[in-house]
């Protein structure tokens, strides 16, 4: 996207990160371009130092939790559920600690007529949802994402889960916030078995899980699908707004954001190989021009 057709969100965007990007603390991007940038940095780290105020959408995918040693079933055979250190559970005290840290910075840099997006199980879910409240969210829709092609239950004792949880919360409950109802009505979603065509959006979406037929540029174990974060993006961003994910995993936020189009990303992620992961597949999209810095 070039400023003169987008003067005032590029220089947006430029101040958001020029209270981060600085010299002498040694913070730089691990990736940038005119209008998408990733650091390799804690989320924390970087919100801090982001103007309040200044984000028009979150987008937040937390770690879940639930990397507990057990067993799941992928590609029909036995596997651990283990994602990552990252995704460990300290214990309940400590993890109600942790959302409560990274979305009260959330509220800060977001604008009053803002919203945040934030999906997870049953293992954080709830957890993100209390702190919201007490956070004087005010909360928009619980949407439920269902996987049709959900990996089976291998115990047989209780119901396979196919399903995930993404809240939809404004910052201020006065405010008005962007909802594109007739992009969401009238627009196609043809991974969708479950929507009409031209009758309004509900708040169960069908959208099967990512394939690793659909990681040519790696592999992140929660990676969510494209379509999905494009569907949020269209329903709650517009052109020139600028997209913020803090647990930007392997890019997906950052893709809907090029894909969408006129759109400015910053992504947050403490694993390199996952920022190198989404480097590349941000590369692909053929969006990058002159770097920032
Ligand atoms: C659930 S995954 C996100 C997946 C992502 N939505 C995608 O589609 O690929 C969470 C990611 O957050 C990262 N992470 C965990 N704690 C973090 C923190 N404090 N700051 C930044 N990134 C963090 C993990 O390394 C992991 O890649």
């Amino acid at each position: 996207m070039k400023d003169k057709n987008f003067p005032e969100p590029g220089k947006k965007f430029k101040n958001v990160l020029s209270g981060i990007i600085d010299s002498k603390n040694e913070i730089a991007p691990f990736f940038s371009s005119e209008n998408a940038v990733v650091f390799n940095n804690d989320c924390l780290e970087i919100l801090d130092r982001m103007p309040e105020n200044s984000i028009n959408m979150i987008f937040a995918d937390p770690p879940y939790m639930l990397s507990n040693n057990g067993f799941t079933c992928r590609n029909g055979r036995m596997a651990k559920v283990n994602k990552g250190k990252w995704d460990e559970s300290k214990g309940f005290e400590e993890d109600i600690k942790f959302h409560d840290a990274w979305i009260t910075a959330c509220r800060r840099v977001l604008k009053p007529e803002g919203t945040i997006w934030i999906s997870g199980t049953y293992h954080s879910i709830y957890q993100c949802g209390y702190i919201l409240q007490k956070n004087n969210f005010h909360i928009l829709n619980d949407i439920t994402w269902f996987k049709p092609n959900a990996s089976s239950n291998l115990s047989c004792r209780f119901f396979t889960a196919s399903h995930e949880t993404v809240i939809w919360a404004r910052k201020d409950k006065k405010a008005k916030h962007t909802f594109n109802y007739e992009k969401m009505k009238n627009g196609k979603f043809p991974e969708d078995k479950i929507k009409k065509e031209n009758t309004q959006m509900r708040s169960v979406w069908s959208i099967p899980a990512p394939k690793n037929s659909g990681k040519e540029f790696g592999k992140h174990p929660t990676q969510k699908p494209l379509d999905l974060l494009l569907r949020i993006i269209t329903a709650s961003t517009n052109e020139g707004d600028i997209i913020l994910d803090p647990f930007n995993g392997g890019g997906t936020t950052g893709a809907a954001s090029l894909t969408a189009g006129n759109r400015f990303y910053v992504g947050t992620e403490i694993d390199i190989e996952y920022c190198g992961l989404t480097k590349n597949r941000l590369l692909k999209l053929k969006k990058e021009t002159s770097p920032i810095t």
